[in-house]
């Protein structure tokens, strides 16, 4: 079905139409995670900068939640490459081929890539109740009380669930912690706030706001060192300082077309998007949760896809190693 998509395209013109793109059919970014998390903040924040750099491009988001992911990452692969339908994603486009047998797309076959968006580090949070007040009595507690606890993520595959196996894995719990799927770390957060699931892992565009209000305990950030934005998190230990020797995991948004779109829209977008990039409105959103904008050749298609295969090879020793906490 889909190489006679893209055989239409080519055979009635719908190629030559590229000049006439974006036309009036909206652009949905499809967030293969549930409205109002850490991935859905990102997409609605660059639409805001698209909008400004894609002239008549009106876009729009679609939430299509589920398997971490990959639920909403496969309709995109399996879309009309009309660049009406794109993705944006994180490290799950490098992390699920290790983690699914049976992944229904190929991430470097089944896409073209307009380029990284951004970066954003992790924080590891609890419950309001969860008996603990710094890093060393929270893992002191884990490590005594794992298998009674729960750990909450967005799907096999998501970052959450990632960032929970490296950390079980890495402070070797005696016993895996139950993991708590949800359809985003939206939802997963509004249980955590209500004392329903014990701990989470998520990134700090989610974490920040709860952190700074109290809704939440924070313990440590994933990143290599210590956070220099937002100052509320500046002074939360990364996972090394604490004793995770090589411990660092960052998370990266990249946006995706299916493959077979027409060549002048993938410029186009890509163009928009180095543009949007540069939206002062945008990077200051970005850094207020701890978030950078990128600024490298990530952002070029060819930085892009050679990142996302070097990331896939990464990953794969990481999830195996961590695999055996994998419920
Ligand atoms: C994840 O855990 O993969 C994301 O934070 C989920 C989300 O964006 O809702």
């Amino acid at each position: 079905m889909k190489r006679l998509l893209v055989l239409a395209a080519a055979v009635t013109g719908l190629w030559a139409n590229a000049q006439g793109y974006p036309g009036s059919k909206p652009i949905a970014i499809v967030v293969p995670f549930a409205a109002g998390g850490p991935t859905d903040r990102v997409a609605r924040d660059l639409a805001v900068a698209l909008r400004k750099t894609l002239p008549g491009g009106h876009f729009v988001i679609e939430n299509v939640n589920g398997a971490g992911g990959t639920i909403g990452a496969t309709k995109v692969a399996k879309a009309n490459p009309d660049g009406h339908t794109l993705l944006l994603w994180h490290i799950g486009m490098a992390s699920t081929v290790s983690l699914y047998r049976k992944l229904q797309f190929k991430p470097l076959d089944d896409f073209e890539y307009l380029g990284i968006v951004n970066d954003v580090p992790m924080t590891l949070i609890g419950k309001p109740q969860l008996p603990a007040t710094n890093y060393r009595d929270f893992e002191n507690y884990i490590r005594a009380n794992g298998g009674k606890l729960n750990i909450a993520h967005a799907g096999l595959g998501s970052a959450s669930h990632l960032c929970g196996l490296m950390w079980q894995s890495a402070v070797n719990a005696k016993e895996a912690m139950t993991t708590i799927p949800f359809g985003g770390t939206a939802p997963a957060m509004t249980a955590l706030v209500a004392g329903q699931v014990d701990v989470m892992c998520d990134q700090t565009t989610n974490t920040t706001a709860q952190i700074e209000s109290g809704r939440v305990k924070a313990f440590a950030v994933t990143t290599a060192g210590r956070l220099a934005s937002p100052p509320l998190l500046k002074d939360y230990p990364s996972l090394q300082e604490v004793g995770l020797k090589g411990f660092s995991l960052t998370i990266w948004h990249g946006l995706y077309a299916p493959k077979g779109t027409p060549a002048p829209v993938l410029r186009q977008l890509n163009e928009a998007l180095k543009r949007a990039l540069k939206n002062p409105e945008l990077i200051r959103k970005q850094e207020a949760l701890g978030a950078l904008v990128v600024t490298d050749q990530r952002m070029e298609p060819a930085g892009h896809k050679a990142f996302v295969a070097a990331e896939i090879a990464k990953f794969k020793p990481l999830i195996e190693a961590a695999g055996k906490f994998a419920d």
